[in-house]
C-alpha cells in the first residue's frame, strides 16, 4: 500500500515537474533580463591612451580619402557646404607614412558649416595591433579642422573596446596646401573594460 502510495506521489510529482517546464517553455521567451556584470566578463574599468598619426590622403594615385557627395552650392561656398568625403586613412605610429601601420580610421566627414570650416566626423578607429587587433572605436563629432587641437567623442567600440566612452584630440602636423594631403596627430583617451 505505501509502496503504491509512494509510486502514485513519484509519477504525480513527475508529472507536475514536467507539465510545469512544459509550461515556462511555452512562454514568450524573455525580452529583457538584469545580468550581472561579471556575467560578461566585465569587471574594472580601465583607461587607456592612443597616440598615433592619421593620414589623409585626398590626391594622386592612390587617395584614401574620395569625394562621394557634393551639393549645387558646394563649389562655391567658402566652407565647401555640403561635401561628403569617404576615407580609410592609414593610422601609423610615427609621422612618417612608411612607420608602422598600426589601424585605420574609416568613415566619413563631411562639411557641415556655413560659417567656417568645421567638418561632421563618423567614422571608426579600426585597430589592426596586438590584442586591439579587430577591435574598432565609434567617433561621432565635429572638427573645426583650422583650430590647433579639436575634440570629438569617442561614443562608443566593439571588441575589447565594448562599452567604450571617450575622447579624441586631433592636431594637425602637416598639410601640403598643393596636394591636400593632411597628417594629423591623434590622442585618444578611453574608458572601456
Ligand atoms: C566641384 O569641384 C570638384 C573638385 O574640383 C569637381 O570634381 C566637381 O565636378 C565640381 N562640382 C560642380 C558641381 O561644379
Ligand atoms: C590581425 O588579424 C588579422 C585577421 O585575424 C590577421 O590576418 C592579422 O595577421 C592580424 N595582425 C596582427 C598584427 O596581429
Ligand atoms: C601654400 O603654402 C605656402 C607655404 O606655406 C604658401 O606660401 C602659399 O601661399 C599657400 N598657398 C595657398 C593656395 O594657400
Amino acid at each position: 500500500m505505501a509502496k503504491r502510495l509512494s509510486k502514485v506521489m513519484t509519477s504525480t510529482f513527475l508529472f507536475i515537474f514536467f507539465f510545469s517546464t512544459y509550461v515556462t517553455a511555452e512562454e514568450a521567451p524573455s525580452f529583457s533580463q538584469s545580468l550581472s556584470p561579471s556575467s560578461l566578463g566585465l569587471e574594472r574599468e580601465k583607461l587607456s591612451h592612443f597616440h598615433f598619426y592619421f593620414h589623409d590622403i585626398v590626391s594622386g594615385p592612390k587617395p584614401s580619402a574620395v569625394r562621394v557627395a557634393q551639393a549645387a552650392i558646394t563649389n562655391t561656398s567658402s566652407t565647401g557646404f555640403g561635401m561628403v568625403m569617404m576615407m580609410d586613412d592609414a593610422l601609423t605610429v610615427l609621422p612618417e607614412r612608411s612607420s608602422k601601420l598600426v589601424g585605420r580610421a574609416q568613415g566619413i566627414y563631411s562639411s557641415a558649416s556655413q560659417s567656417e570650416i568645421g567638418s561632421l566626423m563618423v567614422f571608426n578607429f579600426v585597430f589592426l595591433e596586438g590584442k586591439y587587433n579587430g577591435s574598432t572605436l565609434s567617433v561621432l563629432g565635429r572638427n573645426k579642422v583650422l583650430s590647433a587641437v579639436r575634440e570629438m567623442p569617442i561614443v562608443g567600440g566593439s571588441g575589447v573596446f565594448r562599452f567604450a566612452r571617450g575622447y579624441a584630440q586631433a592636431r594637425t602636423h602637416a598639410y601640403d596646401n598643393k596636394t591636400g594631403y593632411a597628417l594629423v596627430e591623434y590622442n585618444v583617451y578611453v574608458l572601456h573594460y
